[in-house]
């Protein structure tokens, strides 16, 4: 709800308000994002300003307490007395000069979507507030957009710029969001990394000064993701207050966080200015992305949740709302570039068996690709591969009971490509340099509308042509050369690159509503909401070692639901870390994302192919909870122990908890595992999920077990180990939500002591998926 009294503006959403009111002078000066509260007089929230303050700059000769420096605001100027960080950096006739004052508002139903970029959809009790500021003289109007998602408890903001004037200006930045709130001896957390180690959570408290992440690859990026929380004093998973940000964008961004000797925090967001130019021409306008907010003072746990529903709600694509995603086999991580139409026949024959719902023909299909050094650009199937084409193939996987997809990088050309020998100047290249290569290609220049309904009409060729239900769309390297003819002025193209790729993804997938699509850059090198704005799930790393995933999964949970995240079980040991993991952990981890097996089948034992084929069947059974339950981290009541992970979904009536160890212990401590969300006085059973504990990895200690002594490396092992395995776990609690709320004493684990039924063999890298349903009758306890 948008309410406005007098000079302020009440921003309401279920449980939490977003407050401002003009000042004055027509400055909009912030009083409030937090808990909800009811309307009523601000005053008491006002910056209070009797006198001048020290060396500050007064705006107003009859005001002598009015410095801009002292009070927090809604959008800055320059020049006027506020020195700290601007959002806005224009250069008119006056410089860089500019005094945003308030010229009117509107409200007006549901969300107002940018032309020139993706924002989130509107829904029931979706309002906008639109706010006009302008600096008449400079001949600037800047209108601020505040989207109220009453239900997901989020409000959106956004900056769209014109130029009022009679000659031309030039924007260097314009950030999308400016917020200024009392410190509450904040942390600011940030999910970082790079390839194959995506979004691992970092924290540092806000000090004096300025903290800033960002990215100017040309993508969103694996060094950090857009997204950023303001974590309060005392607050942890469970309870407390925090922000959380985020921006509806795919290209350069930067975000900062500024503390000034007041004790204000200012957080601007938005589109990254270096290398960043843009012209505007008088009566043109320029909008910036969309910024996502949410508060929370439930927690981290609570704040993702909002995160989690907006995105499900408002984000994905309404083709994909709630849309179950499928169990996926991808061919990467078995054959790489090594693929056929007889050995994918193969692979697709015993995916099927094991319950894979969508087969993935990964990189590798097409003409001169037999390694990553050639070929991107061009789209002819090769037909040594696939001498019966891609069509027959994907009728052959249908008649398994299986969908087809696959994989394509559009925005990418090799030198040695028909379409590079017949467009070399296609790609993106600084006049007169040499091209900087990035996995031996080169970036299209999607500043140019032929390359745009190149791709375009490539696509549509290929997906209705072999009549492909899913599309893997990667982007393998960062931008560089960006330079581009096809736009006026140098400093527009990355961003031109991606107003314009939004629009081709756009071209391509609307029109055919039943591809899922998935997208992908290296991994997690673009895992953003304006990604998510066309695509169904986005793959979360190149790195699917379950114990690296941990983190990169937990990372991206912070701001994003386990709906979108695809994760794949594969070999072990692990492509990339070498380490060896059991199978069940493997399954644990992806599970709480979109499934999928991307490994060589024709090696696995039988007991495996069994594993498998349970572990699918348990993730369809619950699918709707792994992927649109609620989730959670860690445990009511107490901090998560060293070394172990605990994730949890719930839907209210069923709830799944994974209990992972990242490394043993001797003698380890007695583990407790504490269930949030229960109802109180409701009685659940608490069940592990059988899983198998292969003989491969007992060794020599199957001779504990085994009744005859057998040789840990001789045949009668290796023949035995691949039909036979051990139970891992055998595992029942029952209690009362609060009794598992204050947290079940679990079994055992292996310690060297023998073995039993309940042990839980879990050594190092082990782990446990819990299923907690409610007892309904008393004798079905
Ligand atoms: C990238 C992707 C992988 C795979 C390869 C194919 O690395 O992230 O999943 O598709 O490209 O070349």
């Amino acid at each position: 709800m948008i309410e406005v009294r007098d000079d302020a503006f009440l921003l309401q959403t279920r449980h939490t308000s977003y407050w401002f009111a003009r000042t004055a002078h027509g400055h909009l000066e912030h009083l409030h994002y937090g808990p909800l509260l009811p309307p009523q007089d601000p005053e008491a929230l006002r910056t209070k300003r009797a006198l001048p303050y020290g060396s500050s700059v007064v705006y107003a000769p009859d005001d002598e307490g009015y410095s801009l420096d002292a009070i927090p605001l809604e959008f800055s100027g320059i020049g006027q007395g506020d020195y700290r960080l601007s959002p806005i950096e224009v250069f008119t006739a006056f410089g860089a000069d500019v005094d945003l004052v308030y010229r009117g508002h509107r409200i007006r139903e549901g969300a107002t979507p940018a032309e020139t970029l993706p924002t989130a959809d509107g829904g029931p009790g979706v309002e906008t507030l639109e706010v006009t500021l302008a600096d008449e003289r400079a001949g600037l109007e800047l209108t601020l957009l505040y989207t109220v998602f009453p239900d997901e408890d989020v409000i959106t903001r956004r900056t769209v710029l014109r130029n009022t004037g009679a000659a031309p200006a030039e924007i260097a930045r314009l950030a999308s969001l400016q917020l200024d709130l009392p410190d509450r001896g904040f942390t600011i957390r940030s999910f970082d990394g790079g390839w194959i180690h995506e979004a691992h959570a970092h924290d540092r408290p806000v000090s004096s000064g300025v903290f800033s992440i960002g990215s100017t690859t040309g993508a969103s990026s694996n060094r950090h993701n857009p997204g950023l929380l303001l974590i309060a004093g005392d607050a942890d998973e469970h309870c407390g207050w925090a922000y959380g940000f985020n921006l509806v964008y795919s290209g350069n961004h930067a975000t900062s966080v500024e503390r000034d000797a007041h004790g204000s925090v200012r957080v601007r967001s938005g589109i990254q200015p270096q290398a960043f130019r843009w012209p505007l021409a008088p009566g043109e306008a320029f909008e910036a992305p969309e910024a996502v907010l949410a508060f929370s003072d439930e927690g981290l746990n609570g704040l993702s949740d909002r995160m989690h529903r907006f995105v499900r709600a408002h984000i994905t694509p309404e083709r994909y709302r709630g849309l179950e995603r499928p169990v996926v086999y991808n061919s990467w991580e078995a054959a790489f570039f090594d693929i056929d139409e007889k050995r994918l026949r193969g692979l697709a024959k015993q995916a099927a068996k094991l319950g894979v719902e969508l087969f993935v023909i990964d990189d590798g299909w097409f003409a001169g690709r037999g390694d990553d050094r050639a070929a991107l650009g061009d789209y002819a199937v090769d037909e040594r591969k696939f001498p019966s084409g891609l069509g027959a193939f994907v009728k052959k996987v249908a008649k398994l009971g299986m969908r087809c997809g696959i994989w394509v990088e559009p925005e990418m050309v090799s030198e040695d490509s028909e379409l590079y020998r017949a467009h070399p100047d296609w790609a993106l290249r600084i006049p007169g340099k040499p091209a900087r290569e990035g996995r031996h290609q080169q970036v299209l220049d999607l500043c140019n509308p032929e390359v745009c309904d190149y791709l375009v009409e490539q696509l549509g060729a290929l997906i209705d042509g072999a009549g492909f239900d899913y599309v893997k769309w990667d982007m393998n390297r960062h931008i560089a050369d960006a330079y581009s003819p096809h736009v006026p002025h140098p400093g527009m193209t990355a961003h031109r690159y991606l107003q314009n790729l939004y629009r081709v993804i756009a071209r391509v997938l609307e029109p055919r509503p039943h591809v899922l699509l998935e997208m992908c850059s290296s991994g997690g090198n673009r895992f953003d909401l304006g990604m998510l704005r066309s695509a169904a799930v986005i793959w979360a790393s190149d790195d699917t070692d379950p114990i690296e995933r941990l983190d990169i999964q937990q990372g991206l949970s912070y701001l994003y639901p386990p709906s979108v995240v695809s994760a794949h079980v594969s070999a072990s040991p692990h492509q990339q870390t070498l380490r060896d993991t059991p199978l069940s952990t493997r399954f644990n981890v992806a599970a709480f994302g979109c499934l999928g097996y991307e490994y060589d089948l024709d090696f696995l034992t039988a007991e495996e192919k069994r594993e498998i084929t349970e572990q699918i069947a348990f993730y369809k059974a619950h699918r709707t909870l792994f992927q649109f339950g609620r989730f959670r981290r860690g445990m009511p009541g107490m901090p998560t122990p060293a070394g172990r992970v605990v994730w949890q979904v719930d839907d209210g009536d069923t709830t799944l908890v994974g209990n992972f160890q990242r490394g043993v212990r001797a003698a380890p401590e007695r583990d407790l595992l504490a269930i949030a969300g229960l109802e109180p006085g409701i009685r659940y059973r608490v069940t592990a999920k059988p899983q198998r504990v292969m003989l491969e990895r007992l060794g020599h200690l199957v001779n504990h077990v085994s009744p005859v002594r057998v040789d840990p490396n001789g045949l009668v092992m290796n023949v035995v180990s691949r039909h036979r395995s051990l139970p891992d776990g055998v595992e029942q609690y029952t209690g009362t939500g609060e009794l598992l709320a204050s947290g079940i004493r679990l079994e055992l684990q292996f310690s060297g002591t023998g073995h039993h039924a309940t042990t839980r063999m879990l050594g190092d890298h082990g782990s446990t998926l819990y299923l907690i349903e409610r007892i309904e009758r008393e004798d079905d306890a």
